[in-house]
């Protein structure tokens, strides 16, 4: 009989975790839950029996996957698996799977949500600008981009996407392609960013990027803090006072932030995006049946290592 163990620091809906037990039980497995664990040792410990594992954003790193004497399969229920130290994974023979697209609604509608919030300067009673008519600018094209721009299409903006890969993709719907980041961002009232935190996209919004927004424009990050550059962001808010960034949770340097741009930014305490009930059950579900379909029939789709 497999163990499966769900670890969430944030944990998921209840109804989630009902059916995510619906799908353990029909296969016949055992499902322990670690939840709102407040030390790696509590994690260290729950690992221990685990055949498999559900997680969210908690950090598998090579400790954890040492302590995981049977785990076979470590399946994040989300998009970004950058918590998950997948070299430690792989050595020992484990396999990383994430649910691609299945938060994707959730994190788009928190993008536009974020834009809304920062044209209407924050709700604060100033007069504020609407988005109908504004040019949205999306950095990337993967699942959540593609919800941002079907949204965004409904609210009457012109949207336009900077994409290495998904070009075709994006002209076959209609969706005007610029040539660079740097014409993204020129051209842009919005910027809403949607690169992984790997490989050439850490630190990859620069100064050599940023410099080209239009004084007055917003830049909503429901991404990862890690693919700014903030030195260069706070460098390019300096010099351009109308510049707003909005961001699901807070830069490294939020105490400068509070110092100096006060009114131009906002965060989200903890990262928000996929907290849906919708995104939880759409999540765990697939996350449980990949470890279902793996076990029982070999199926490794969604392998990310
Ligand atoms: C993701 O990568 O899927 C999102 O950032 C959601 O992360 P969370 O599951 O920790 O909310």
């Amino acid at each position: 009989m497999k163990t499966v163990l769900i670890a969430t620091d944030k944990p998921f809906a209840s109804n989630a975790i009902h059916k995510i037990g619906k799908v353990f039980r029909k296969a016949g497995y055992t499902l322990k839950l670690l939840e709102k664990y407040k030390s790696k040792q509590e994690l260290l410990g729950a690992v221990k029996g685990a055949d498999a594992m559900i997680v969210r954003s908690d950090i598998i790193d090579a400790d954890v996957i040492s302590a995981a004497k049977n785990l076979k399969i470590v399946v994040r229920a989300g998009a970004g698996y950058d918590n998950i130290n997948l070299e430690a994974a792989s050595q020992k023979g484990i396999v990383v799977m994430n649910t691609p697209g299945q938060n994707a609604n959730a994190v788009a509608e928190l993008a536009v949500g974020l834009a809304i919030y920062g044209i209407r300067e924050f709700f604060s009673g100033k007069i504020g600008g609407e988005l109908r008519g504004r040019t949205l600018g999306l950095h990337g094209f993967g699942f959540v981009a593609r919800n941002v721009f079907r949204i965004a299409r409904a609210l009457g903006m012109k949207v336009i996407v900077y994409t290495r890969f998904s070009k075709d993709a994006a002209a076959a719907i209609g969706l005007k392609v610029v040539h660079s980041l740097e014409q993204l961002y020129e051209k842009s009232d919005v910027i809403s960013i949607h690169v992984p935190a790997k490989g050439e996209h850490i630190k990859s919004v620069s100064y050599e990027v940023l410099k080209h927004l239009k004084d007055g424009s917003i830049l909503v990050n429901t991404a990862r803090k890690e693919v700014i550059n903030e030195p260069d962001l706070v460098r390019v808010m300096e010099e351009k006072p109308g510049i707003k960034y909005i961001s699901d949770v807070a830069p490294d340097c939020m105490d400068l932030f509070s110092e100096k741009f006060a009114g131009r930014f906002f965060f989200t305490p903890k990262k928000a995006g996929a907290q849906t009930e919708e995104a939880n059950l759409n999540a765990g579900v697939a996350a449980a049946g990949q470890i279902v379909d793996f076990f029982e029939d070999g199926i490794t789709t969604y392998k990310v290592n």
